[in-house]
């Protein structure tokens, strides 16, 4: 048979192709455990600079270690301990009919379609003591979901921080939810009112110093609006009955902690 005929050309381009899907998916495999742990420090690095901790020239595990990791019930608001910490996966658990719940359109201010079952917080502590909290919350802006966490001081109201770590909106635009300048106005901000009501709002255009409001008020994103009430609806539902409420509520009066 000639080197050069169809028959052999064919051989090789299969021998080709196989050893290279071999390569590929060894590859895949091997690096996923890699990737796994990339993807949980990348997580501690988020958490520790929403709050206040990290710093660049620490070690990620000890600065971690002044954070204490639980998990929430969402539907009672008590701490669950019989979920395994390492392993649990709230993104995951959200698509998973037996760990999580699906939201009717009238409670789904998010536009989230459905929720899990339980929640990670993270709290910070300062000589021993809780000093803030750190919340997970996703809500759907105009092209994509947001995920990102909150920091609350610990009245459980006050705005520490706010940071998203996964979208898709559009750079410029709705994308500025990243830009720190605009992070930067969530501080010291109230998510509930006197009377304990929802009051939280990124509003269209610059919020008037000294308006009765403005302690809730953050300005909106120029030219995303859409995104910046996204922003709005995920604080309404995370922060709301469906979300932390029930915990914070707890935490408050001494129920839980
Ligand atoms: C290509 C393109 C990308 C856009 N991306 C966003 C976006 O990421 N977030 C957003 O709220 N609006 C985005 N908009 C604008 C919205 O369609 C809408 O006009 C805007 O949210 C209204 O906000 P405004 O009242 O502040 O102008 C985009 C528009 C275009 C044409």
């Amino acid at each position: 048979m000639s080197k050069d005929s169809t028959a052999n050309i064919i051989t090789v381009a299969l021998t080709l192709c196989l050893v290279c899907s071999v390569i590929v998916s060894t590859a895949a495999v091997k690096l996923r455990p890699i990737q796994e742990v990339n993807k949980q420090l990348d997580q501690k690095i988020n958490i520790l600079k929403v709050s206040g901790q990290w710093q660049e020239d620490r070690n990620i595990e000890e600065l971690f270690s002044a954070i204490e990791t639980r998990i929430v019930n969402l539907d009672t608001g008590n701490f669950d301990d019989s979920i395994d910490l390492e392993t649990y996966d709230q993104r995951k658990a959200s698509k998973v009919n037996e760990l999580s719940i699906n939201l009717d359109k009238d409670i789904d201010v998010a536009n989230i379609n459905r929720r899990a079952n339980f929640a990670k917080v993270f709290l910070v502590k300062e000589a021993g003591a809780i000093d803030k909290y750190v919340f997970p919350v996703h809500g759907y802006g105009l092209w994509s979901t947001l995920y990102g966490y909150v920091t609350l001081e610990k009245d459980l109201n006050t705005i520490y921080a706010l940071k998203f770590y996964d979208h898709k909106e559009t750079p410029g635009l709705g994308g500025e939810v990243d830009n720190l300048k605009w992070q930067s106005l969530w501080q010291g901000k109230k998510i509930f009112d006197e009377n304990d009501q929802l009051a939280i709002k990124v509003i269209k255009g610059n919020v008037v110093p000294g308006n009765e409001n403005e302690q809730y008020q953050v300005d909106g994103l120029s030219g995303a609006t859409l995104t910046s009430d996204g922003v709005t609806n995920m604080f309404h539902f995370w922060m709301g009955e469906h979300g932390f409420q029930k915990f914070i509520h707890k935490v408050r009066t001494g129920e839980v902690l």
